[in-house]
Protein backbone atom coordinates (compact mmCIF):
# COMPACT_ATOMS: atom_id res chain seq x y z
CA UNK A 1 0.00 0.00 0.00
CA UNK A 2 1.41 3.18 -0.85
CA UNK A 3 2.08 5.43 1.92
CA UNK A 4 0.58 9.02 1.95
CA UNK A 5 1.45 12.20 4.03
CA UNK A 6 -0.98 14.89 4.21
CA UNK A 7 0.35 18.57 2.70
CA UNK A 8 -2.58 21.05 3.18
CA UNK A 9 -5.66 20.89 5.08
CA UNK A 10 -9.18 21.39 3.70
CA UNK A 11 -8.99 25.32 4.41
CA UNK A 12 -6.00 25.70 2.31
CA UNK A 13 -7.20 23.98 -0.51
CA UNK A 14 -10.58 25.51 -0.33
CA UNK A 15 -8.52 28.80 -0.60
CA UNK A 16 -6.45 28.51 -3.23
CA UNK A 17 -8.68 26.91 -5.47
CA UNK A 18 -10.78 30.10 -4.90
CA UNK A 19 -7.74 32.35 -5.30
CA UNK A 20 -7.45 30.26 -8.73
CA UNK A 21 -10.83 30.36 -10.16
CA UNK A 22 -10.94 34.45 -9.24
CA UNK A 23 -7.88 34.72 -10.84
CA UNK A 24 -9.05 33.49 -13.70
CA UNK A 25 -12.19 36.08 -13.35
CA UNK A 26 -9.94 39.03 -12.90
CA UNK A 27 -7.25 38.21 -15.67
CA UNK A 28 -10.09 37.59 -18.06
CA UNK A 29 -12.21 40.59 -17.36
CA UNK A 30 -8.63 42.71 -17.00
CA UNK A 31 -7.34 42.04 -20.52
CA UNK A 32 -11.29 43.18 -21.78
CA UNK A 33 -9.95 46.19 -21.10
CA UNK A 34 -6.11 45.82 -22.14
CA UNK A 35 -6.63 45.86 -25.64
CA UNK A 36 -9.50 45.56 -28.12
CA UNK A 37 -8.41 42.54 -29.48
CA UNK A 38 -9.08 41.03 -26.19
CA UNK A 39 -13.08 42.90 -25.78
CA UNK A 40 -14.40 39.68 -26.24
CA UNK A 41 -13.68 38.22 -23.11
CA UNK A 42 -16.83 40.78 -21.65
CA UNK A 43 -19.05 38.19 -23.15
CA UNK A 44 -17.99 36.25 -20.40
CA UNK A 45 -19.20 38.61 -17.60
CA UNK A 46 -22.32 40.28 -18.73
CA UNK A 47 -21.38 42.70 -21.08
CA UNK A 48 -19.31 45.79 -21.10
CA UNK A 49 -20.43 47.65 -18.17
CA UNK A 50 -21.18 44.59 -16.30
CA UNK A 51 -17.37 43.99 -17.26
CA UNK A 52 -15.92 47.05 -15.90
CA UNK A 53 -18.04 47.34 -12.52
CA UNK A 54 -17.56 43.66 -11.57
CA UNK A 55 -13.46 43.61 -12.61
CA UNK A 56 -12.77 45.80 -8.79
CA UNK A 57 -14.52 43.29 -6.96
CA UNK A 58 -13.50 40.01 -7.95
CA UNK A 59 -9.51 41.89 -7.71
CA UNK A 60 -10.18 42.78 -3.80
CA UNK A 61 -12.14 39.27 -2.73
CA UNK A 62 -9.19 37.16 -4.59
CA UNK A 63 -6.90 39.62 -2.49
CA UNK A 64 -8.88 38.38 0.67
CA UNK A 65 -8.78 34.76 -0.30
CA UNK A 66 -5.07 35.38 -0.48
CA UNK A 67 -4.83 36.63 2.18
CA UNK A 68 -6.46 33.98 3.85
CA UNK A 69 -3.48 31.61 2.22
CA UNK A 70 -0.86 33.95 2.87
CA UNK A 71 -1.50 33.56 6.56
CA UNK A 72 -1.10 29.34 5.90
CA UNK A 73 1.83 28.93 4.35
CA UNK A 74 4.03 32.13 4.81
CA UNK A 75 5.89 30.30 7.30
CA UNK A 76 6.94 27.69 4.83
CA UNK A 77 8.18 29.96 2.28
CA UNK A 78 10.28 32.53 4.57
CA UNK A 79 13.70 32.41 2.16
CA UNK A 80 16.63 29.85 4.28
CA UNK A 81 19.83 29.34 3.61
CA UNK A 82 20.55 26.98 0.81
CA UNK A 83 17.62 28.38 -1.08
CA UNK A 84 19.53 30.81 -3.05
CA UNK A 85 21.86 27.65 -3.66
CA UNK A 86 18.81 25.57 -5.04
CA UNK A 87 17.74 28.59 -7.59
CA UNK A 88 21.99 28.44 -8.72
CA UNK A 89 21.28 24.70 -9.25
CA UNK A 90 18.20 24.83 -10.85
CA UNK A 91 19.71 24.50 -14.51
CA UNK A 92 20.74 21.35 -13.28
CA UNK A 93 16.89 20.24 -12.61
CA UNK A 94 15.00 21.51 -15.95
CA UNK A 95 17.71 19.33 -17.56
CA UNK A 96 16.09 16.67 -15.82
CA UNK A 97 18.69 15.45 -13.17
CA UNK A 98 17.00 16.17 -9.39
CA UNK A 99 19.40 13.90 -7.84
CA UNK A 100 22.27 16.72 -8.05
CA UNK A 101 19.54 19.45 -6.34
CA UNK A 102 20.32 20.37 -2.83
CA UNK A 103 17.49 18.89 -0.33
CA UNK A 104 14.67 21.07 0.44
CA UNK A 105 11.93 21.50 2.92
CA UNK A 106 8.52 21.65 2.00
CA UNK A 107 9.10 24.46 -0.85
CA UNK A 108 12.12 24.68 -2.77
CA UNK A 109 13.73 28.42 -3.34
CA UNK A 110 11.79 28.31 -7.04
CA UNK A 111 8.64 28.12 -5.38
CA UNK A 112 9.50 30.15 -2.10
CA UNK A 113 10.75 33.33 -5.15
CA UNK A 114 6.90 32.69 -6.92
CA UNK A 115 5.27 33.07 -3.59
CA UNK A 116 6.89 35.96 -2.87
CA UNK A 117 6.20 37.46 -6.41
CA UNK A 118 2.70 36.70 -5.98
CA UNK A 119 2.37 38.49 -2.99
CA UNK A 120 4.42 41.63 -4.44
CA UNK A 121 2.04 41.65 -7.27
CA UNK A 122 -1.13 40.87 -5.63
CA UNK A 123 -0.24 43.84 -3.10
CA UNK A 124 0.72 46.29 -6.25
CA UNK A 125 -2.26 45.30 -7.82
CA UNK A 126 -4.48 45.67 -4.90
CA UNK A 127 -2.86 49.46 -4.21
CA UNK A 128 -2.74 50.62 -7.64
CA UNK A 129 -6.68 49.42 -8.43
CA UNK A 130 -7.69 51.78 -5.70
CA UNK A 131 -6.43 54.99 -7.29
CA UNK A 132 -8.46 54.70 -10.55
CA UNK A 133 -11.32 53.18 -8.90
CA UNK A 134 -14.18 54.87 -10.40
CA UNK A 135 -16.58 56.18 -9.51
CA UNK A 136 -15.53 56.00 -5.66
CA UNK A 137 -11.64 56.03 -4.97
CA UNK A 138 -10.40 57.93 -8.23
CA UNK A 139 -11.28 61.53 -7.65
CA UNK A 140 -8.96 61.58 -4.25
CA UNK A 141 -6.06 60.92 -6.46
CA UNK A 142 -4.01 63.59 -8.50
CA UNK A 143 -4.12 62.36 -12.25
CA UNK A 144 -0.15 61.94 -12.27
CA UNK A 145 -0.99 59.10 -9.38
CA UNK A 146 -3.59 57.71 -11.31
CA UNK A 147 -2.00 57.54 -14.65
CA UNK A 148 1.49 55.76 -13.19
CA UNK A 149 -1.44 53.43 -10.91
CA UNK A 150 -2.98 52.56 -14.26
CA UNK A 151 0.80 51.75 -15.70
CA UNK A 152 2.20 49.80 -12.59
CA UNK A 153 -1.25 47.92 -12.41
CA UNK A 154 -0.77 46.49 -16.07
CA UNK A 155 2.70 45.78 -15.24
CA UNK A 156 1.99 43.74 -11.92
CA UNK A 157 -0.73 41.99 -13.96
CA UNK A 158 1.51 41.18 -16.49
CA UNK A 159 4.19 40.05 -13.94
CA UNK A 160 1.71 37.94 -11.85
CA UNK A 161 0.24 35.65 -15.35
CA UNK A 162 3.54 35.05 -16.31
CA UNK A 163 4.41 33.81 -12.49
CA UNK A 164 1.32 31.95 -12.76
CA UNK A 165 2.29 30.23 -15.83
CA UNK A 166 5.19 28.70 -14.18
CA UNK A 167 3.54 27.97 -11.22
CA UNK A 168 0.81 25.92 -12.92
CA UNK A 169 3.37 24.62 -15.38
CA UNK A 170 5.72 23.28 -12.30
CA UNK A 171 2.34 21.75 -10.63
CA UNK A 172 1.97 19.55 -13.75
CA UNK A 173 5.46 19.13 -14.59
CA UNK A 174 5.93 17.61 -11.43
CA UNK A 175 4.46 14.58 -11.06
CA UNK A 176 2.20 13.88 -8.10
CA UNK A 177 2.34 17.46 -7.39
CA UNK A 178 -1.84 18.40 -8.15
CA UNK A 179 -2.94 15.35 -6.02
CA UNK A 180 -0.94 17.66 -2.85
CA UNK A 181 -3.40 20.77 -3.84
CA UNK A 182 -7.35 18.50 -5.02
CA UNK A 183 -6.79 15.87 -2.24
CA UNK A 184 -4.54 16.93 0.30
CA UNK A 185 -2.30 14.20 0.30
CA UNK A 186 1.13 13.34 -1.63
CA UNK A 187 2.62 10.01 -1.64
CA UNK A 188 5.91 9.20 0.48
CA UNK A 189 7.89 9.04 -2.09
CA UNK A 190 6.90 12.06 -3.80
CA UNK A 191 7.82 13.88 -0.57
CA UNK A 192 11.06 11.72 -0.17
CA UNK A 193 12.34 12.58 -3.76
CA UNK A 194 11.12 16.08 -3.83
CA UNK A 195 11.22 17.41 -0.70
CA UNK A 196 13.71 15.45 1.48
CA UNK A 197 13.98 17.75 4.55
CA UNK A 198 10.23 18.26 4.82
CA UNK A 199 9.95 14.59 4.42
CA UNK A 200 12.11 13.66 7.95
CA UNK A 201 10.35 16.93 9.76
CA UNK A 202 7.08 14.92 9.13
CA UNK A 203 7.90 11.43 9.60
CA UNK A 204 11.05 11.21 11.63
CA UNK A 205 12.71 9.20 9.44
CA UNK A 206 16.30 10.10 9.24
C1 LIG B 1 -5.11 26.50 -12.33
C2 LIG B 1 -4.22 27.15 -11.67
C3 LIG B 1 -3.36 26.59 -10.55
C4 LIG B 1 -2.88 25.31 -10.34
C5 LIG B 1 -3.08 24.08 -11.21
C6 LIG B 1 -2.12 25.35 -9.11
C7 LIG B 1 -1.52 24.26 -8.52
C8 LIG B 1 -0.88 24.25 -7.28
C9 LIG B 1 -0.33 23.10 -6.62
C10 LIG B 1 -0.33 21.69 -7.20
C11 LIG B 1 0.21 23.49 -5.46
C12 LIG B 1 0.93 22.60 -4.43
C13 LIG B 1 2.45 22.66 -4.64
C14 LIG B 1 3.21 21.98 -3.53
O1 LIG B 1 2.65 21.72 -2.47
O2 LIG B 1 4.40 21.70 -3.72
C15 LIG B 1 -0.01 24.90 -5.35
C16 LIG B 1 0.38 25.70 -4.29
C17 LIG B 1 0.19 27.05 -4.19
N1 LIG B 1 -0.44 27.85 -5.12
FE1 LIG B 1 -1.31 27.24 -6.84
N2 LIG B 1 -2.14 26.63 -8.62
C18 LIG B 1 -2.89 27.43 -9.48
C19 LIG B 1 -3.13 28.78 -9.36
C20 LIG B 1 -2.63 29.59 -8.33
C21 LIG B 1 -2.79 31.02 -8.27
C22 LIG B 1 -3.50 31.86 -9.33
C23 LIG B 1 -2.16 31.43 -7.12
C24 LIG B 1 -1.98 32.82 -6.57
C25 LIG B 1 -2.09 33.94 -7.24
C26 LIG B 1 -1.62 30.25 -6.47
C27 LIG B 1 -0.93 30.27 -5.27
C28 LIG B 1 -0.41 29.16 -4.65
C29 LIG B 1 0.31 29.19 -3.40
C30 LIG B 1 0.58 30.45 -2.56
C31 LIG B 1 0.66 27.87 -3.10
C32 LIG B 1 1.41 27.34 -1.88
C33 LIG B 1 2.83 27.07 -2.29
C34 LIG B 1 3.76 28.15 -1.85
O3 LIG B 1 3.43 28.90 -0.93
O4 LIG B 1 4.86 28.26 -2.43
N3 LIG B 1 -1.92 29.15 -7.23
N4 LIG B 1 -0.68 25.35 -6.48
Amino acid sequence: MERLIQRYPDRTRMNHWLVAMLFVCAALSGFAFFHPAFYFFTALFGGGAWTRILHPFIGVFMMLCFVGMFVQVWRDNVWRDGDGEWVRRSGTLLRGDEDGMPAVGKYNGGQKAIFWLFTLCLVVLLVTGFTFWQPWFADAFPITVRRIGVLLHAVAAFILVLGAIVHIYAAIWVKGSIRAMTRGYVSAAWARRHHLLWYREVTGDK
